[in-house]
């Protein structure tokens, strides 16, 4: 236990009693602050260039920092915990913070790829995996999950969150929280704090232009894009990091409605907000601040509690509080929440909670005995989507020859994905490694790169430009027709082809916006090439968004999308390629045919003149150079086994105000084979007082059905479930005729309709 602050300077002496009273013990320790110890718990900050170590310590000894980010073990962090808890006059632990994302030291597949497959227990293994590693690295908080909805693959970010719906995404903010901080308060040593991000709606910055503005109306907001952080705060997230956009010409870092209006009033929200990196600075580029004294003035006024990464709040809060323009009040309130926080993580009871005493630091951090291999192949193989599996070609057999081709068959870097943490990627398990543990001795397997991921040396230099330790695209120096022979010899002395191709990790990044979602023209150009030689040619996607798989999804006897797999990414995808696993990932995302066609998402509004499947499209919204709709849908993947949908029906043909009735189906596994599905509740309001969207996902449940097994699914449905934001934004059910719509992905489903009295 954190026995108290008896330090160099003489004060009160803080009644131990108080420690298991909150407000009362944080109101204690405020009593004793200075105004420049109150304004230093608002700093969060990285080590770095302008902050080495020295001067880190020195301002931490003065109490001039908060909470520390992007250091990552007990080793570094120990001297930093030491300077507050020892040479600062008050003692107040830091905190420290990283980006733990989709794993720590044991990389899980991306975000995108861990909603792919829509079960929420492997999402919470994640999420509770992530958090052992990091609270044993000495990790308090993480910053994660991020919950951003997102209509525009175009977006890089769109690898770094769960996809396009807000049910979907609000479950797993849930699942999330909940797993990285566990049941108690303060969190044990083994969890670590949350902070949801990027408060809020990120994900619909225009063009998908990365810290572009954001303009929607009300609407929209509270019923497509701000469910996810919601549910995120109602689960208990500890911290919230606010989003670098603007929202409707209000930079979310100056937003009172947005942190005071809607997050503390409206939502009850208890804990710390952050500021994201340097986003306080950036209000002067958004050109709402004329100086750093106003961006600080706005930032604090509307409820940035905690400053990440730039020195605007410590530089200019004490005049402004002086001057009068920032009422003490007001810095209180925020340094209230950051050390809420702190007692939340249990930092008071035990400053050194997650970074324990010298003698138990792990030896090596990343020694392959600290990862759980195990878990990440379990999540990865339930990531995995089947988007084409022609002739029955999935799953191949562990024998004759198999050709292994292309960019992404042998790439570590990249099986890891974005925002990969402590990921070290000679730990990660390629393709390659992952075929060759399944096959042994059975089959003979032939490895060709085939192709560079681009050819174009600007993007290449982009890649490499990204914040990375080392350059990671490497450039084989071959010409792409050498390449491509040694494939195509490869491809013919093969019974069948498995090419890997997609994305380099970084381009499906922060900053990583693309104005194509097409494979790279080479890539696409080796593909081609190897269709040619006529043998089975089985797609592996490894990418962070949605492309546009036109000539694939038309030439590929088979298609996995495998997104980014992880440390355990060869072997899961292996499981499903020779079938040891039976592939059940549903896309949370729709994949449009075209770039010109986004944004595509399946729960549209609907309108006056829509596009008929099968008519003449004259005078309907549609483009006449292509087929409407996305080329595979919200929900939609396959399995090696099949499912039938039969008798959807409701238990009652109307809901009584306050009532709730039934709706259920019965799913059968016609196939050979044992294998999971998700059976997809949709919604449609048939007519409303506003215009409302054609279907939403108000449920789902995967199931596991052996070969011939049937199960009936029941779904209950209350008033709750047919609500949504009126004109007035009140959260009504309006009374009328529903469409219950039940299927395995957002296209074919089997409806039925009650009307709400
Ligand atoms: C990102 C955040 C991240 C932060 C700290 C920012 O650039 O937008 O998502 O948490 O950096 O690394």
């Amino acid at each position: 236990m954190f026995t108290g602050f008896a330090g160099p300077v003489a004060r009160a002496d803080i009644n131990p009693a108080l420690l298991n009273d909150k407000p009362a013990f944080i109101a204690d320790v405020m009593r004793q602050m200075t105004l420049e110890e109150k304004i230093g718990q608002l700093r969060l900050i990285s080590i770095g260039a302008d902050m080495p170590q020295p001067k880190l310590l020195k301002e931490i000894a003065e109490g001039r920092i908060g909470g520390m980010f992007n250091t990552v073990t007990r080793a570094d962090n120990r001297p930093l915990q030491d300077a507050a808890v020892r040479n600062s006059r008050m003692k107040i632990p830091l905190f420290f913070a990283y980006d733990v994302v989709h794993g720590l030291r044991t990389i899980f597949p991306i975000s995108l790829a861990q909603a792919s497959s829509w079960d929420l227990d492997a999402i919470a293994l994640s999420a509770r995996t992530s958090a052992m590693e990091a609270s044993s690295d000495g990790i308090d908080m993480t910053f994660a999950p991020m919950v951003d909805i997102t209509h525009d693959p175009r977006w890089g970010r769109t690898s770094e969150g769960f996809g396009e719906d807000p049910y979907l995404v609000s479950q797993i903010a849930k699942a999330s929280v909940r797993a990285f901080q566990g049941p108690t308060l303060p969190i044990a040593a083994d969890r670590v704090m949350a902070s949801v991000k990027h408060f809020a709606l990120y994900g619909a910055v225009e063009g998908g232009r990365d810290y572009n503005v954001v303009n929607m109306s009300p609407m929209r907001m509270y019923d497509d894009y701000l469910p996810p952080y919601r549910a995120a705060v109602d689960a208990g997230t500890g911290a919230v990091m606010v989003a670098l956009n603007s929202i409707n010409g209000v930079p979310a870092t100056s937003n009172v409605w947005l942190m005071q209006d809607l997050l503390r009033k409206d939502w009850g929200f208890k804990g710390v907000t952050v500021s994201d990196h340097g986003a306080i600075t950036e209000l002067l580029k958004h050109g709402v601040a004329k100086d750093e004294r106003e961006a600080a003035r706005l930032a604090i006024k509307a409820g940035i509690d905690m400053s990440m990464a730039d020195q605007v709040y410590d530089r200019e809060l004490p005049d402004l509080v002086k001057s009068g323009e920032v009422s003490i009040q007001e810095i209180d309130n925020a340094v209230r929440e950051i050390l809420g926080a702190k007692y939340d993580m249990g930092l008071f009871h035990n400053p050194y909670l997650r970074i324990g005493n010298a003698v138990d630091d792990p030896v090596e951090v990343n020694a392959d005995s600290r990862l759980h291999r195990d878990a990440a192949r379990d999540v990865a193989r339930k990531s995995i989507v089947l988007l084409e599996n022609r002739k029955q070609t999935l799953p191949l057999k562990k024998a004759g020859t198999i050709a292994l081709i292309g960019p992404l068959s042998d790439a570590p870097i990249d099986m890891m994905g974005s925002w990969s943490a402590g990921g070290v990627a000679k730990q990660s398990v390629t393709l390659y490694q992952g075929l060759r543990n399944a096959l042994g001795n059975k089959a003979r397997l032939i490895h060709a790169r085939g192709a560079n991921i681009t050819e174009d040396r600007h993007i290449v230099e982009y890649l490499n430009f990204l914040n990375w330790d080392t350059p990671e695209v490497t450039q084989d120096k071959r010409s792409p027709a050498a390449m491509i022979a040694e494939a195509v010899k490869a491809a013919k002395q093969s019974d069948v082809v498995i090419a890997a191709v997609g994305e380099a990790r970084g381009m499906s990044h922060e900053s990583s916006s693309r104005t194509s979602l097409d494979l790279p023209a080479n890539q696409l150009a080796l593909l081609k090439a190897l269709k040619a030689t006529g043998k089975p040619l089985v797609l592996v996607l490894m990418n962070g968004r949605p492309l546009a798989l036109n000539w694939e999804r038309d030439n590929a006897d088979a298609i996995l999308e495998t997104w980014y797999t992880g440390t355990e990414g060869g072997n899961a995808i292996s499981d499903v390629l020779f079938g040891d696993y039976n592939p059940s990932g549903k896309l949370p995302i729709s994949f449009p045919r075209s770039v010109g066609q986004i944004p595509v998402y399946y729960n549209h509004l609907r309108i006056g003149r829509p596009y008929t499947e099968g008519k003449p499209g004259n005078y309907t919204s549609q483009y006449f150079e292509e087929p409407n709709g996305p080329l595979y849908p919200f929900g939609y993947g396959l399995s090696y086994t099949d499912f039938s949908l039969s008798n959807v029906s409701l238990s009652s043909p109307t809901m009584a105000r306050g009532g709730k009735i039934e709706a259920s189906v019965t799913v059968k596994n016609t196939g050979a084979r044992d294998g999971a599905t998700v059976v997809q509740l949709y919604i449609q309001d048939v007519a409303a007082s506003v215009v409302r969207p054609v279907k939403e996902l108000k449920d789902f449940r995967k199931i596991m059905l052996k070969a011939g097994e049937e199960q009936v699914v029941r779904f209950a449905i209350d008033e709750d479930k047919l609500k949504f934001f009126n004109a007035q934004l009140q959260h009504v059910a309006e009374a009328g005729e529903f469409n219950i719509q039940i299927g395995l992905d957002s296209q074919k489903v089997m409806q039925q309709s009650f009307t709400l009295q």
